[in-house]
Protein backbone atom coordinates (compact mmCIF):
# COMPACT_ATOMS: atom_id res chain seq x y z
CA UNK A 1 0.00 0.00 0.00
CA UNK A 2 0.90 3.72 -0.19
CA UNK A 3 0.92 5.20 3.05
CA UNK A 4 1.98 7.94 5.10
CA UNK A 5 4.51 7.19 7.64
CA UNK A 6 2.99 3.83 9.49
CA UNK A 7 -0.56 4.91 8.82
CA UNK A 8 -2.18 1.50 8.57
CA UNK A 9 -0.42 -1.89 9.06
CA UNK A 10 -0.46 -4.29 6.56
CA UNK A 11 0.03 -7.52 8.39
CA UNK A 12 2.75 -9.40 10.36
CA UNK A 13 4.92 -10.00 7.86
CA UNK A 14 9.04 -8.73 8.86
CA UNK A 15 9.86 -5.37 7.17
CA UNK A 16 12.47 -4.32 5.53
CA UNK A 17 13.23 -0.37 5.39
CA UNK A 18 15.20 1.13 1.86
CA UNK A 19 16.11 4.42 1.92
CA UNK A 20 17.52 5.37 -2.35
CA UNK A 21 19.21 8.29 -3.37
CA UNK A 22 16.55 10.14 -5.67
CA UNK A 23 18.02 9.46 -9.10
CA UNK A 24 16.77 7.17 -11.71
CA UNK A 25 20.27 5.19 -11.73
CA UNK A 26 20.01 4.65 -7.93
CA UNK A 27 16.13 4.85 -7.22
CA UNK A 28 15.92 1.84 -9.99
CA UNK A 29 18.00 -1.02 -8.58
CA UNK A 30 16.57 0.08 -5.23
CA UNK A 31 13.33 -0.89 -6.07
CA UNK A 32 13.94 -3.90 -8.10
CA UNK A 33 16.03 -4.90 -4.93
CA UNK A 34 12.87 -3.97 -2.76
CA UNK A 35 10.48 -5.94 -5.40
CA UNK A 36 13.19 -9.27 -4.88
CA UNK A 37 12.66 -8.76 -1.27
CA UNK A 38 9.46 -8.85 -1.23
CA UNK A 39 8.45 -11.42 -3.88
CA UNK A 40 10.64 -13.86 -1.50
CA UNK A 41 8.37 -16.51 -0.57
CA UNK A 42 5.64 -16.31 -3.55
CA UNK A 43 4.70 -12.97 -2.44
CA UNK A 44 4.50 -13.69 1.05
CA UNK A 45 7.89 -12.44 1.69
CA UNK A 46 9.06 -9.15 3.44
CA UNK A 47 7.13 -6.01 3.95
CA UNK A 48 8.99 -2.95 2.49
CA UNK A 49 9.16 0.41 3.48
CA UNK A 50 10.60 2.76 1.08
CA UNK A 51 11.59 6.40 2.21
CA UNK A 52 12.41 8.82 -0.32
CA UNK A 53 13.37 12.13 -0.75
CA UNK A 54 9.93 14.35 -1.90
CA UNK A 55 11.37 15.25 -5.32
CA UNK A 56 12.17 12.38 -7.88
CA UNK A 57 9.87 10.66 -6.08
CA UNK A 58 8.49 7.19 -7.06
CA UNK A 59 4.92 7.07 -7.95
CA UNK A 60 3.51 4.77 -5.30
CA UNK A 61 0.24 4.13 -7.29
CA UNK A 62 2.73 2.09 -9.62
CA UNK A 63 3.70 0.10 -6.59
CA UNK A 64 0.09 -1.10 -5.68
CA UNK A 65 1.32 -4.82 -4.15
CA UNK A 66 0.16 -5.12 -0.19
CA UNK A 67 3.35 -4.99 1.79
CA UNK A 68 4.36 -1.87 0.03
CA UNK A 69 4.85 1.53 2.03
CA UNK A 70 6.44 4.77 0.41
CA UNK A 71 6.95 7.31 2.81
CA UNK A 72 8.08 11.05 1.16
CA UNK A 73 11.48 12.71 3.48
CA UNK A 74 11.85 16.86 3.41
CA UNK A 75 8.72 17.96 1.70
CA UNK A 76 9.34 21.21 2.66
CA UNK A 77 12.92 21.37 2.12
CA UNK A 78 14.29 23.24 -0.61
CA UNK A 79 15.42 21.03 -3.47
CA UNK A 80 16.42 23.23 -6.44
CA UNK A 81 20.46 23.07 -6.04
CA UNK A 82 19.63 18.73 -4.79
CA UNK A 83 19.25 17.67 -8.50
CA UNK A 84 21.96 18.30 -10.25
CA UNK A 85 21.81 19.42 -14.50
CA UNK A 86 24.15 18.58 -16.65
CA UNK A 87 26.73 16.50 -17.26
CA UNK A 88 29.12 19.40 -15.60
CA UNK A 89 27.11 19.98 -12.60
CA UNK A 90 28.48 19.50 -9.13
CA UNK A 91 27.36 16.28 -8.40
CA UNK A 92 29.69 16.08 -5.20
CA UNK A 93 28.53 19.10 -4.13
CA UNK A 94 24.77 17.70 -4.16
CA UNK A 95 25.46 14.91 -3.00
CA UNK A 96 26.72 16.34 0.12
CA UNK A 97 23.13 18.86 0.96
CA UNK A 98 21.07 16.04 -0.08
CA UNK A 99 22.63 14.33 3.14
CA UNK A 100 22.76 17.69 4.84
CA UNK A 101 19.58 18.13 4.46
CA UNK A 102 17.29 14.99 4.51
CA UNK A 103 18.78 14.22 7.88
CA UNK A 104 16.65 15.51 10.21
CA UNK A 105 13.46 15.52 8.64
CA UNK A 106 14.35 11.92 7.97
CA UNK A 107 14.61 11.28 11.63
CA UNK A 108 11.20 12.52 12.44
CA UNK A 109 10.17 9.98 9.63
CA UNK A 110 11.91 6.89 10.85
CA UNK A 111 10.95 7.91 14.71
CA UNK A 112 7.11 7.72 13.66
CA UNK A 113 7.86 4.35 11.98
CA UNK A 114 9.75 2.82 14.46
CA UNK A 115 6.94 3.78 16.73
CA UNK A 116 4.07 2.57 14.73
CA UNK A 117 5.36 -0.67 13.77
CA UNK A 118 4.19 -3.62 15.74
CA UNK A 119 8.07 -5.25 15.18
CA UNK A 120 11.58 -3.68 14.88
CA UNK A 121 12.44 -3.54 11.00
CA UNK A 122 14.99 -6.17 10.28
CA UNK A 123 17.24 -3.34 9.08
CA UNK A 124 17.42 -0.18 6.83
CA UNK A 125 18.69 -0.64 2.74
CA UNK A 126 20.04 2.62 2.14
CA UNK A 127 22.06 4.09 -1.07
CA UNK A 128 25.77 3.86 0.07
CA UNK A 129 25.65 8.01 -1.05
CA UNK A 130 23.29 8.18 2.01
CA UNK A 131 25.66 8.52 4.95
CA UNK A 132 23.84 11.59 6.74
CA UNK A 133 20.40 8.59 7.07
CA UNK A 134 22.46 5.75 7.65
CA UNK A 135 23.61 7.89 11.09
CA UNK A 136 20.48 8.72 11.82
CA UNK A 137 19.28 5.18 11.55
CA UNK A 138 22.07 4.08 13.71
CA UNK A 139 21.12 6.73 16.33
CA UNK A 140 17.64 4.89 16.47
CA UNK A 141 19.17 1.52 16.72
CA UNK A 142 18.38 -0.01 13.48
CA UNK A 143 20.89 -1.80 11.17
CA UNK A 144 21.93 -1.06 8.04
CA UNK A 145 22.83 -2.90 5.27
CA UNK A 146 24.57 -0.35 2.21
CA UNK A 147 23.38 -0.94 -1.58
CA UNK A 148 26.04 0.33 -3.98
CA UNK A 149 24.42 0.82 -7.31
CA UNK A 150 27.55 1.06 -8.77
CA UNK A 151 30.12 -1.48 -10.51
CA UNK A 152 32.53 -3.17 -7.98
CA UNK A 153 35.37 -1.55 -9.99
CA UNK A 154 34.08 1.72 -9.20
CA UNK A 155 34.25 0.57 -5.56
CA UNK A 156 37.88 -1.01 -5.45
CA UNK A 157 38.89 2.75 -7.54
CA UNK A 158 37.05 4.63 -4.52
CA UNK A 159 38.88 2.45 -1.60
CA UNK A 160 42.33 3.72 -3.86
CA UNK A 161 41.50 7.25 -3.32
CA UNK A 162 42.88 7.94 0.02
CA UNK A 163 45.99 6.56 -0.94
CA UNK A 164 46.26 8.04 -4.91
CA UNK A 165 45.67 11.48 -1.97
CA UNK A 166 48.72 10.62 0.03
CA UNK A 167 51.15 9.76 -3.20
CA UNK A 168 50.28 12.78 -4.28
CA UNK A 169 48.51 11.48 -7.58
CA UNK A 170 45.18 13.39 -7.17
CA UNK A 171 43.96 16.10 -7.26
CA UNK A 172 46.00 16.14 -10.55
CA UNK A 173 48.99 18.49 -10.70
CA UNK A 174 47.78 19.83 -13.93
CA UNK A 175 44.97 19.53 -16.70
CA UNK A 176 47.72 18.39 -18.95
CA UNK A 177 46.74 15.40 -21.46
CA UNK A 178 50.09 13.62 -20.76
CA UNK A 179 49.23 13.89 -17.00
CA UNK A 180 45.59 12.68 -17.29
CA UNK A 181 46.40 10.22 -18.97
CA UNK A 182 48.76 8.54 -16.56
CA UNK A 183 48.17 5.08 -15.97
CA UNK A 184 47.34 3.60 -12.19
CA UNK A 185 49.45 1.46 -11.78
CA UNK A 186 46.96 -0.03 -8.40
CA UNK A 187 44.54 0.41 -10.72
CA UNK A 188 44.96 -0.88 -14.23
CA UNK A 189 43.15 -0.52 -16.79
CA UNK A 190 42.88 3.17 -14.88
CA UNK A 191 44.37 5.93 -15.44
CA UNK A 192 44.47 9.63 -13.70
CA UNK A 193 41.64 11.15 -15.23
CA UNK A 194 39.26 8.33 -14.94
CA UNK A 195 39.38 9.60 -11.37
CA UNK A 196 38.29 13.02 -11.77
CA UNK A 197 34.52 12.99 -10.79
CA UNK A 198 33.54 16.23 -13.28
CA UNK A 199 35.68 18.69 -14.34
CA UNK A 200 33.25 21.14 -11.16
CA UNK A 201 33.54 18.76 -8.64
CA UNK A 202 36.12 20.58 -5.81
CA UNK A 203 38.71 18.06 -4.55
CA UNK A 204 37.57 19.05 -1.15
CA UNK A 205 34.02 17.67 -1.94
CA UNK A 206 35.34 14.44 -3.68
CA UNK A 207 36.86 14.05 -0.34
CA UNK A 208 34.08 14.14 1.48
CA UNK A 209 32.01 12.05 -0.50
CA UNK A 210 34.16 9.21 -0.95
CA UNK A 211 34.88 9.39 3.07
CA UNK A 212 31.24 9.16 3.58
CA UNK A 213 30.59 6.40 0.98
CA UNK A 214 33.56 4.15 2.87
CA UNK A 215 31.99 5.14 6.11
CA UNK A 216 28.88 4.23 5.11
CA UNK A 217 30.17 0.63 3.93
CA UNK A 218 32.29 0.16 6.49
CA UNK A 219 30.01 0.19 9.28
CA UNK A 220 27.25 -1.09 7.71
CA UNK A 221 25.84 -5.30 8.28
CA UNK A 222 27.00 -6.12 4.67
CA UNK A 223 27.80 -4.17 1.19
CA UNK A 224 25.32 -5.76 -1.55
CA UNK A 225 26.33 -4.84 -5.14
CA UNK A 226 24.25 -4.94 -8.27
CA UNK A 227 27.28 -6.96 -10.31
CA UNK A 228 27.91 -11.23 -10.79
CA UNK A 229 30.86 -13.03 -9.98
CA UNK A 230 31.56 -14.34 -13.32
CA UNK A 231 31.79 -10.33 -14.15
CA UNK A 232 33.84 -8.84 -11.69
CA UNK A 233 35.26 -11.75 -9.68
CA UNK A 234 38.58 -10.03 -8.80
CA UNK A 235 37.55 -6.67 -7.94
CA UNK A 236 35.16 -8.28 -5.97
CA UNK A 237 37.84 -10.71 -3.92
CA UNK A 238 39.56 -7.12 -3.68
CA UNK A 239 36.23 -5.64 -1.95
CA UNK A 240 35.88 -8.29 0.44
CA UNK A 241 39.34 -8.11 1.52
CA UNK A 242 39.52 -4.27 2.62
CA UNK A 243 35.94 -3.15 3.43
CA UNK A 244 35.71 -6.11 6.66
CA UNK A 245 32.20 -6.72 6.30
CA UNK A 246 30.03 -9.23 4.84
CA UNK A 247 29.50 -8.72 0.93
CA UNK A 248 26.66 -9.63 -1.27
CA UNK A 249 26.57 -9.68 -5.01
CA UNK A 250 22.80 -9.69 -6.01
CA UNK A 251 23.06 -8.55 -9.83
CA UNK A 252 21.94 -8.12 -12.14
CA UNK A 253 19.31 -6.76 -10.23
CA UNK A 254 16.64 -6.30 -13.35
CA UNK A 255 17.10 -9.80 -14.15
CA UNK A 256 15.75 -11.15 -10.76
CA UNK A 257 13.14 -8.13 -10.30
CA UNK A 258 11.24 -5.62 -12.93
CA UNK A 259 11.29 -2.82 -10.69
CA UNK A 260 8.37 -2.35 -12.62
CA UNK A 261 6.97 1.41 -12.13
CA UNK A 262 10.30 3.01 -10.95
CA UNK A 263 11.15 4.98 -14.08
CA UNK A 264 10.51 8.79 -13.64
CA UNK A 265 9.28 9.66 -16.91
CA UNK A 266 6.80 8.29 -19.54
CA UNK A 267 8.01 5.51 -21.67
CA UNK A 268 7.38 5.62 -24.74
CA UNK A 269 5.81 1.84 -25.87
CA UNK A 270 5.56 2.78 -30.12
CA UNK A 271 9.20 2.30 -30.47
CA UNK A 272 9.32 -1.36 -29.83
CA UNK A 273 6.21 -1.94 -32.53
CA UNK A 274 8.90 -0.01 -34.69
CA UNK A 275 11.90 -2.18 -33.52
CA UNK A 276 9.86 -4.98 -34.38
CA UNK A 277 10.20 -4.23 -38.16
CA UNK A 278 13.65 -3.93 -37.90
CA UNK A 279 16.15 -6.36 -39.20
CA UNK A 280 18.05 -8.55 -36.45
CA UNK A 281 21.19 -6.69 -34.80
CA UNK A 282 20.93 -3.88 -37.67
CA UNK A 283 19.88 -0.78 -35.26
CA UNK A 284 21.63 1.43 -32.75
CA UNK A 285 20.15 2.25 -29.76
CA UNK A 286 21.54 5.66 -28.54
CA UNK A 287 20.74 7.62 -24.81
CA UNK A 288 22.88 9.28 -22.55
CA UNK A 289 20.35 7.95 -19.41
CA UNK A 290 19.20 10.07 -16.84
CA UNK A 291 21.40 12.90 -16.10
CA UNK A 292 24.04 13.20 -18.90
CA UNK A 293 23.89 15.93 -21.28
CA UNK A 294 25.22 17.32 -24.59
CA UNK A 295 25.37 20.86 -26.09
CA UNK A 296 23.76 22.39 -29.01
CA UNK A 297 26.39 21.77 -31.69
CA UNK A 298 27.01 17.86 -30.10
CA UNK A 299 23.61 17.09 -30.67
CA UNK A 300 24.33 18.39 -34.13
CA UNK A 301 27.28 16.67 -34.74
CA UNK A 302 25.32 13.34 -33.42
CA UNK A 303 22.57 13.95 -35.94
CA UNK A 304 24.73 14.35 -39.00
CA UNK A 305 26.40 11.15 -37.75
CA UNK A 306 23.49 9.14 -37.78
CA UNK A 307 21.89 10.40 -40.56
CA UNK A 308 25.68 9.65 -42.45
CA UNK A 309 25.73 6.17 -41.21
CA UNK A 310 23.29 5.17 -43.04
CA UNK A 311 22.52 2.76 -40.32
CA UNK A 312 18.97 2.60 -38.64
CA UNK A 313 19.25 3.66 -35.34
CA UNK A 314 16.57 4.98 -32.05
CA UNK A 315 17.54 7.73 -30.60
CA UNK A 316 16.30 8.90 -26.96
CA UNK A 317 16.55 12.81 -26.36
CA UNK A 318 15.37 13.50 -23.33
CA UNK A 319 13.60 16.86 -22.11
CA UNK A 320 16.67 18.34 -20.27
CA UNK A 321 19.55 16.40 -22.33
CA UNK A 322 20.46 19.33 -24.49
CA UNK A 323 22.17 22.05 -22.23
CA UNK A 324 21.08 25.70 -21.99
CA UNK A 325 18.11 25.02 -24.31
CA UNK A 326 14.57 24.63 -23.99
CA UNK A 327 13.19 23.14 -27.28
CA UNK A 328 15.04 20.59 -28.65
CA UNK A 329 15.67 21.29 -32.67
CA UNK A 330 16.54 18.51 -34.55
CA UNK A 331 18.90 19.94 -37.83
CA UNK A 332 16.67 21.31 -41.06
CA UNK A 333 17.00 18.21 -43.43
CA UNK A 334 17.86 15.57 -40.44
CA UNK A 335 13.96 13.71 -40.94
CA UNK A 336 13.88 13.48 -44.60
CA UNK A 337 17.42 11.95 -44.51
CA UNK A 338 16.37 9.67 -42.24
CA UNK A 339 12.88 8.81 -42.71
CA UNK A 340 12.11 5.31 -42.35
CA UNK A 341 15.37 4.50 -40.64
CA UNK A 342 15.63 6.38 -37.56
CA UNK A 343 13.09 7.30 -34.47
CA UNK A 344 13.53 9.65 -31.57
CA UNK A 345 11.67 9.43 -28.34
CA UNK A 346 11.76 11.54 -25.24
CA UNK A 347 12.31 8.63 -23.34
CA UNK A 348 12.22 4.37 -23.74
CA UNK A 349 11.48 1.18 -22.47
CA UNK A 350 15.38 0.98 -22.35
CA UNK A 351 15.50 -2.83 -21.20
CA UNK A 352 13.01 -3.99 -23.50
CA UNK A 353 14.43 -1.90 -25.41
CA UNK A 354 18.47 -3.49 -25.47
CA UNK A 355 16.37 -7.13 -25.50
CA UNK A 356 15.06 -6.83 -28.80
CA UNK A 357 16.59 -9.12 -31.48
CA UNK A 358 16.85 -5.92 -33.62
CA UNK A 359 19.46 -3.73 -31.63
CA UNK A 360 22.59 -4.38 -32.72
CA UNK A 361 24.57 -1.63 -30.99
CA UNK A 362 24.29 1.17 -28.03
CA UNK A 363 25.82 4.21 -27.77
CA UNK A 364 25.40 4.92 -24.34
CA UNK A 365 27.05 7.24 -21.59
CA UNK A 366 27.84 4.28 -19.49
CA UNK A 367 26.00 4.36 -16.36
CA UNK A 368 26.53 1.10 -14.50
CA UNK A 369 22.63 0.69 -15.26
CA UNK A 370 22.88 1.11 -18.80
CA UNK A 371 26.22 -0.91 -19.17
CA UNK A 372 25.10 -3.68 -17.27
CA UNK A 373 21.46 -3.75 -19.10
CA UNK A 374 23.56 -4.02 -22.20
CA UNK A 375 25.80 -6.45 -21.13
CA UNK A 376 22.83 -9.11 -19.81
CA UNK A 377 21.48 -8.68 -23.57
CA UNK A 378 24.58 -9.41 -25.19
CA UNK A 379 24.72 -5.91 -26.70
CA UNK A 380 28.43 -4.33 -27.66
CA UNK A 381 28.76 -0.16 -26.87
CA UNK A 382 30.23 2.72 -28.35
CA UNK A 383 31.32 4.99 -25.30
CA UNK A 384 30.76 8.37 -24.33
CA UNK A 385 31.57 8.56 -20.77
CA UNK A 386 30.89 12.10 -18.97
CA UNK A 387 31.50 12.24 -15.23
CA UNK A 388 31.36 9.99 -11.91
CA UNK A 389 32.02 6.29 -12.14
CA UNK A 390 31.31 6.57 -16.43
CA UNK A 391 34.55 6.52 -17.18
CA UNK A 392 35.55 3.81 -15.23
CA UNK A 393 32.95 1.76 -16.85
CA UNK A 394 34.04 2.67 -19.70
CA UNK A 395 37.43 1.38 -19.19
CA UNK A 396 36.13 -2.06 -18.39
CA UNK A 397 33.58 -2.37 -21.26
CA UNK A 398 37.11 -1.06 -23.75
CA UNK A 399 39.73 -2.92 -22.16
CA UNK A 400 39.11 -5.68 -19.71
CA UNK A 401 35.96 -6.98 -21.07
CA UNK A 402 36.26 -5.63 -24.83
CA UNK A 403 32.70 -5.13 -25.75
CA UNK A 404 32.75 -1.70 -26.71
CA UNK A 405 35.06 1.51 -27.31
CA UNK A 406 35.33 5.02 -26.43
CA UNK A 407 34.09 7.55 -28.46
CA UNK A 408 37.15 9.67 -27.56
CA UNK A 409 37.86 13.41 -27.80
CA UNK A 410 35.37 16.14 -29.76
CA UNK A 411 32.26 15.04 -31.19
CA UNK A 412 32.41 15.23 -35.00
CA UNK A 413 30.22 13.57 -37.65
CA UNK A 414 32.47 11.80 -39.42
CA UNK A 415 33.90 10.18 -35.89
CA UNK A 416 30.68 9.11 -35.56
CA UNK A 417 29.73 7.52 -38.69
CA UNK A 418 33.22 5.41 -38.84
CA UNK A 419 31.83 4.39 -34.98
CA UNK A 420 28.96 3.22 -35.87
CA UNK A 421 30.37 1.27 -38.97
CA UNK A 422 32.96 -0.59 -36.96
CA UNK A 423 30.44 -1.67 -34.43
CA UNK A 424 27.66 -3.12 -36.35
CA UNK A 425 29.30 -3.56 -40.13
CA UNK A 426 33.00 -4.98 -39.09
CA UNK A 427 34.79 -8.33 -37.66
CA UNK A 428 36.14 -5.62 -34.70
CA UNK A 429 32.66 -5.23 -33.89
CA UNK A 430 31.36 -8.50 -34.29
CA UNK A 431 34.21 -10.13 -32.11
CA UNK A 432 32.95 -7.53 -29.33
CA UNK A 433 28.94 -8.42 -30.08
CA UNK A 434 30.32 -12.07 -29.17
CA UNK A 435 32.09 -11.28 -26.45
CA UNK A 436 29.16 -9.41 -25.59
CA UNK A 437 26.91 -12.63 -25.83
CA UNK A 438 29.57 -14.77 -23.54
CA UNK A 439 28.98 -12.60 -20.98
CA UNK A 440 25.69 -12.13 -20.99
CA UNK A 441 25.35 -16.17 -20.97
CA UNK A 442 27.25 -15.97 -17.88
CA UNK A 443 24.94 -13.15 -16.35
CA UNK A 444 22.00 -15.67 -16.92
CA UNK A 445 23.55 -18.44 -15.74
CA UNK A 446 25.34 -17.04 -13.06
CA UNK A 447 26.11 -18.88 -9.51
CA UNK A 448 23.36 -17.64 -6.81
CA UNK A 449 26.69 -18.42 -4.25
CA UNK A 450 26.47 -17.63 -0.90
CA UNK A 451 27.36 -14.49 -0.05
CA UNK A 452 31.11 -14.26 0.00
CA UNK A 453 33.03 -13.34 3.46
CA UNK A 454 35.40 -11.09 4.22
CA UNK A 455 38.73 -12.99 5.43
CA UNK A 456 39.14 -10.71 8.52
CA UNK A 457 35.58 -10.44 9.57
CA UNK A 458 34.56 -10.13 13.26
CA UNK A 459 31.86 -12.60 13.55
CA UNK A 460 30.32 -10.65 16.49
CA UNK A 461 29.97 -7.50 14.12
CA UNK A 462 27.34 -9.14 12.17
CA UNK A 463 23.87 -9.38 14.40
CA UNK A 464 22.37 -13.04 13.46
CA UNK A 465 19.23 -11.82 12.04
CA UNK A 466 20.77 -10.20 9.04
CA UNK A 467 21.70 -13.70 7.81
CA UNK A 468 17.83 -14.09 6.41
CA UNK A 469 18.21 -11.40 4.42
C1 LIG B 1 23.46 7.82 -12.61
C2 LIG B 1 24.90 8.14 -13.05
O1 LIG B 1 24.88 8.97 -14.16
C3 LIG B 1 25.62 6.87 -13.36
O2 LIG B 1 26.94 7.17 -13.71
C4 LIG B 1 25.61 5.95 -12.19
O3 LIG B 1 26.26 4.74 -12.53
C5 LIG B 1 24.20 5.70 -11.74
O4 LIG B 1 23.53 6.92 -11.51
P1 LIG B 1 22.11 7.50 -14.98
O5 LIG B 1 22.85 8.62 -15.60
O6 LIG B 1 20.67 7.66 -14.92
O7 LIG B 1 22.67 7.13 -13.53
O8 LIG B 1 22.48 6.18 -15.83
P2 LIG B 1 22.21 4.67 -15.63
O9 LIG B 1 22.91 4.12 -14.44
O10 LIG B 1 22.56 4.05 -16.91
O11 LIG B 1 20.65 4.52 -15.34
C6 LIG B 1 19.68 4.93 -16.25
C7 LIG B 1 18.45 4.06 -16.08
O12 LIG B 1 17.39 4.68 -16.81
C8 LIG B 1 18.62 2.67 -16.66
O13 LIG B 1 18.10 1.71 -15.77
C9 LIG B 1 17.84 2.69 -17.94
O14 LIG B 1 17.22 1.47 -18.27
C10 LIG B 1 16.80 3.74 -17.68
N1 LIG B 1 16.41 4.43 -18.92
C11 LIG B 1 17.32 5.15 -19.62
C12 LIG B 1 15.13 4.27 -19.38
O15 LIG B 1 14.30 3.57 -18.78
N2 LIG B 1 14.79 4.88 -20.55
C13 LIG B 1 15.65 5.64 -21.26
O16 LIG B 1 15.25 6.17 -22.30
C14 LIG B 1 16.96 5.79 -20.79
Amino acid sequence: EASPAGSGSSGRRRRVLMFPLPFQGHLTPMLQLAGALHARGGGGGLGVTVFHAAFNAPDPARHPAAGFRFVPVGEGVASGDLVPSGSDADFAGALLRINDRLREPFRDRLRQALAEEEARPACLVVDSNLRGMQLVAEELGVPTLVLRTGAAACLVAYMAFPALCDKGLLPPASQDKAQLDTPLDELPPLRLRDMVFSPTTTHANMTRCLRDLLDAARSSSGVILNTFQDLESSDLQKITNGLGVPMYTVGPLHKISSGIGSSLLAQDQTCLEWLDRQEADSVLYVSLGSLASMDEKELLETAWGLANSQRPFLWVIRHNMVKSSREVSLPDGFEEATRGRGMVVPWAPQQEVLAHHAIGGFWTHNGWNSTLESICEGVPMICWPQFADQMINMRYVQEVWKIGFELEGELERGKIERAIAKLLCTEEGRGMRQRAKDLRDKALHRSRAPPTQPRSIRRSKRPARHRAI
